[in-house]
């Protein structure tokens, strides 16, 4: 009776756990898993488990990401160019985030620029933001500069976030056009001349006096989210179905059966997957484990109502009841399923945070 029924990420994880699997079988299943999970291979394997950014843990406790549509969050530093030494003042700086290591079906749903504040700065500045479009060349053009964002600065404690996304999803469209964001802090005064900031308010860049360490926690940092393509899709389609579903409610279509308890009936069952017992506990750092439960059950005829049937599955069932050898019963399946969110490491071993869609079962019912 279960036999025909079809299901996704969660039976992947059950038949990876299960013990009897032969060695193709389970490299079968791993390989469907993570092409679920949008991972070309598996991550290489690691001795210790990497330090997760500190944004990155925060954001996974916090169960939830900033940007509307994102499911991943990746944390960005500057990579150090030969191009640093031509802005040796605190108030300039040209930022760059190699971003080369997102795969390329994911779109930027939202960057966030973060810097930290300096010390002991008075008075009323502005840090403007720009995407470099195309690097001046010395003596022959001057750089093509769009402005991201414009932030006043007043003294203060207290994190400045500058909005990159503009520039973000450029640099993923066109990996080989991304020049970096230049940083500007000027002095705003009554007069509205703007000049360069001497002591600019946030740290834009590394002072040759700075620890490694220090500069470590005091140094920009980009947030960069993104949506996958399964994510899309699935956002998609239950944009869809919730049309759709509103248009049948408003029809008023609802099929009424009387209840009747059985014992083995259609319900949600508890299943706890360690990834530990999968063997990856190496390259996904949290969670450990989690409960991803599954259905299990008969669909009995009539279909009481809180098997969740459609009106598909109450037909189906009731052409079963009459004559059993023309179609099976219908099935016991997710009907509701909710998102978990797991810090990974890719394979450039950058630890990412994504939240995946459809992997733990919420509610069962006979489809
Ligand atoms: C960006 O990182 C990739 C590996 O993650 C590396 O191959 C590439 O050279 C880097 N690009 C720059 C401009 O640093
Ligand atoms: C039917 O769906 C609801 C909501 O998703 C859920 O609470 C309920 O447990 C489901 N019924 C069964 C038998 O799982």
């Amino acid at each position: 009776m279960r036999g025909a029924c079809a299901c996704a990420v969660v039976c992947a994880l059950v038949a990876l756990c299960a013990a009897r699997l032969d060695e193709s079988a389970r490299a079968a299943a791993e390989k469907q898993l993570l092409a679920l999970l949008g991972l070309p291979r598996r991550p290489p394997p690691r001795a210790r488990p990497p330090p997760v950014p500190r944004a990155l843990r925060v954001l996974y406790d916090s169960r939830a990401l900033p940007a509307a549509a994102a499911n991943t969050a990746r944390s960005f530093h500057h990579t150090p160019t030969p191009l640093d030494e031509r802005f040796p003042g605190d108030h300039r700086f040209r930022l760059f985030f190699n971003v080369s290591g997102v795969p390329a079906d994911e779109v930027a749903r939202g960057a966030d620029l973060s810097f930290q504040r300096a010390v002991g700065t008075t008075g009323r500045q502005r840090l403007l933001l720009y995407d470099v479009v195309r690097p001046g060349r010395r003596g022959h053009s001057e750089p093509i500069l769009r402005l991201l964002d414009s932030v006043p600065l007043r003294p203060g404690e207290g994190i400045v976030n500058a909005d990159a996304l503009g520039a973000a999803r450029r640099w993923l469209k066109e990996p080989k056009h991304n020049h970096g964001l230049l940083v500007r802090v000027l002095e705003e005064d009554a007069a509205s001349v703007s000049r360069d900031a001497k002591f600019p308010h946030v740290r834009v860049r590394r002072r040759v006096t700075d620890e490694e360490e220090e500069w470590r926690t005091a140094q920009p940092l980009l947030m960069l989210y993104t949506e996958d393509e399964r994510a899309r899709a699935s956002r998609e389609t239950s944009e869809r179905l919730t049309r759709s579903k509103r248009a049948a409610q408003r029809r008023g279509h609802r099929a009424h059966h009387r209840r009747k308890e059985a014992r083995e009936i259609c319900q949600r069952r508890p299943l706890f997957v360690d990834f530990a017992d999968v063997g990856w506990s190496d390259w996904i750092v949290a969670p450990h484990g989690y409960d991803a439960y599954y259905c299990q059950g008969d669909c009995p005829f009539p279909l009481p109502d809180h098997l969740n049937g459609t009106n598909h599955a109450i037909v189906q069932t009731l052409v079963n009841s009459v004559n059993p050898a023309t179609v099976p019963k219908a099935c016991c399946v997710p009907t509701q399923l909710s998102s978990i969110s797991m810090l990974y490491m890719d394979e450039v071993n950058n630890v990412v945070l994504k939240n995946y869609q459809d992997m733990m079962v919420v509610g069962c019912g006979c489809r």
